[in-house]
């Protein structure tokens, strides 16, 4: 076999990277695509993808990226064949469960967001447990976005808002950062970089209120081909960008 290309990686190391984003958000595409293409059941490609997202987190800590956000199952994915969902549902416990240690050691703070009413007892207990074991953890912070859907987030947010008291929200001046305080994870900071992979080019309801400013970056590799050295080439693409949130570059820019 031959060694992976290393065509427009630059290695970056902690330490020696400025402006590596602070916030990295990913759609996690092309699971079924990459197994079906080698005569293999969807089941697999979704084993596969755990290993790819291993590999991306372990690079995303060596990186120093704050905080990693990972869409691993969305409000829409429901409407799979139930055989799916039940895997899906599995292989996301199952992944937590044999991770719970191995986060902890490496001071990863999980979270996960999502509407969790509709997930079942023994998923909430393992969300829970990882949750509480991870809570004093300062490094980074690793959000699992499941059962998550962006525009139920913001109707969560609403819903938040409604119930809140007065004292807490000055609904006639409600601002931006006021309303952010009712997210499903107010803590983190502002989606930098928002990757896709499997070729597709849409955000499918993911991070909308998060990622306004958000970098775009669109990989052909379907999910299980993506690696900790894929993500070294997206952020250096993002470090090339121009970011200008909606003003200029330098004052006097025409
Ligand atoms: C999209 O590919 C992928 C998913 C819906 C599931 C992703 C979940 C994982 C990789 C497991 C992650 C687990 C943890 C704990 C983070 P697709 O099935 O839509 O692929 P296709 O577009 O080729 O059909």
């Amino acid at each position: 076999m031959s060694p992976p290309s290393t065509e427009g990686v630059i290695n970056l190391n902690k330490g020696d990277i400025m402006d590596v984003p602070s916030h990295i958000a990913i759609i996690m595409d092309g699971n079924g695509r990459w197994a079906v293409g080698k005569g293999l059941p969807r089941t697999k490609g979704h084993l596969a993808g755990v290993d790819a997202f291993e590999s991306v987190l372990r690079k995303a800590g060596d990186l120093g990226v704050s905080c990693l956000t990972v869409y691993a199952f969305s409000t829409e994915n429901w409407k799979r064949p139930d055989r799916e969902v039940n895997f899906l549902m599995h292989l996301f416990r199952n992944t937590l469960i044999k991770q719970a240690k191995e986060l902890f050691r490496n001071n990863v703070r999980v979270k996960v967001i999502g509407r969790r009413d509709e997930l079942n007892s023994a998923i909430l207990k393992t969300i829970n447990h990882v949750e509480e074991m991870t809570s004093n953890n300062k490094g980074l912070l690793l959000n699992l976005a499941f059962n998550y859907g962006g525009r139920v987030e913001i109707i969560d947010m609403l819903k938040g808002i409604i119930s809140s008291n007065e004292d807490e929200v000055d609904f006639n001046n409600l601002s931006e950062k006021a309303m952010s305080q009712y997210l499903y994870n107010p803590e983190f900071p502002e989606v930098e970089l928002m990757i896709r992979t499997g070729g597709e080019k849409r955000l499918s309801n993911f991070l909308l209120w998060q990622s306004a400013y958000a970098e775009l970056y669109f990989s052909e590799k379907y999910w299980p081909d993506f690696d900790g050295q894929e993500l070294e080439k997206a952020i250096n693409v993002f470090q090339k960008r121009d970011r200008k949130f909606g003003g200029l570059k330098e004052k006097g820019d025409i």
